[in-house]
């Protein structure tokens, strides 16, 4: 097969940033995906209708792609504003434990003070969108041991939609095949090919460096397993993580990787080699709309394969795979 075309996808994690580097990254995401949604960890941060309203004007998308807003949830979130983030647009509203990633240092301390919006947006249909790591706990354990908390919101609001957001271990794939058809998880690009020795194994490669952090073998197995199983409840967010080079090659360097140029390219790869390449379309274009209750895209995507060397740098960014050669290309 030399050619493959697909309903155009959706990408349902992605940070754009603001200002310059929303300008350098916005058309890398809008050349693949229909629609995605934006991370509200800017800075300054996506808090109010208010900012949701800027932040899309900031966007100003190019005809063909919507961007779908998010906010994040903070100690001063009340059930009224998150009410009214929601009429203007924002669909779904971010919960960042303290501290556990890029600027999350205004993220949630206890999710119970939090019951009254949780409850409110059960009632208006809000996805709660969760970064499960715990705070203060051993980098590799953080995923696992936040597993209680989902558990926890999942219960008590039991029609509130949660996506656990970029999973990364077995435990994490376990858990959400065993739970109710109101939690779902997205995969990232990098997950399914990373693992930790590719961050520390052998020197200290800084732009594999993400949260949460790849980890085991086995945990990659199980993650490609659940992308290309065909189950509904785990799609497509790429977390797309620009950092700057400067930022990156640092010595307290930021998380985060810049995927969004690779990310239709590689997973095609990744589908094919398992065999499981009619499994593609529904991760990448179907099954995130469906557990959004959004409408599936119209248009069209086509990948082509052909050979491309991924650039060492896009707008002072170095992108994932930068420099490697890559087998499958967009067709823009
Ligand atoms: C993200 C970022 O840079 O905003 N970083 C990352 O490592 N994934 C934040 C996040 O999604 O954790
Ligand atoms: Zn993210």
């Amino acid at each position: 097969m030399e050619k493959l075309r697909i309903r155009r996808p959706d990408d349902w994690h992605v940070h754009l940033r603001r200002g310059e580097v929303l300008r350098a990254v916005l058309p890398y995401t809008t050349q693949q995906f229909a629609r995605a949604l934006v991370m509200p960890n800017t800075d300054p941060p996506i808090l109010t209708a208010d900012d949701v309203q800027r932040y899309r004007r900031e966007i100003a998308a190019p005809p063909g792609f919507l961007p779908l807003m998010t906010v994040k949830l903070t100690a001063q979130t009340t059930p009224t504003s998150i009410s009214h983030a929601f009429e203007h647009g924002a669909i779904a509203a971010k919960l960042y434990p303290v501290g556990v990633t890029t600027n999350a240092e205004d993220g949630v301390v206890d999710e119970h003070d939090l019951y009254p919006v949780f409850a409110a947006m059960e009632q208006i249909g809000m996805v709660l969108c969760i970064h499960g790591e715990r705070p203060n706990t051993y980098c590799l354990d953080r995923e696992t041991a936040y597993l209680d908390v989902v558990s926890w919101l999942a219960r008590t609001f039991p029609r509130l939609k949660i996506v656990l957001e970029h999973i990364t271990c077995r435990d994490t794939v376990a858990f959400i095949q065993n739970a109710s058809e109101s939690v779902a998880a997205t995969i990232t690009v990098h997950h399914l090919v990373l693992t930790l020795d590719d961050v520390v194994g052998d020197r200290l490669r800084p732009h594999h460096f993400c949260n949460p952090m790849p980890k085991s073998p086995a945990d990659r197995s199980a993650l490609i397993h659940a992308a290309t199983s065909g189950s509904p409840k785990f799609f497509l967010g790429t977390d797309s993580a620009p950092h700057t080079r400067e930022q990156k090659e640092y010595a307290a360097g930021a998380a985060g990787i810049f995927t969004a140029p690779v990310a239709m390219p590689l997973l095609a790869t990744i589908f094919e080699e398992e065999g499981r390449l009619q499994w593609l379309a529904p991760f990448t274009s179907e099954f995130g709309a469906d557990f959004y209750g959004l409408p599936k895209n119209e248009g069209q995507l086509e990948l082509v394969r052909e050979p491309w060397t991924v650039p060492e740098t896009l707008a002072g960014i170095v992108p994932f795979k930068a420099g490697e050669l890559l087998s499958w290309r967009v067709d823009t």
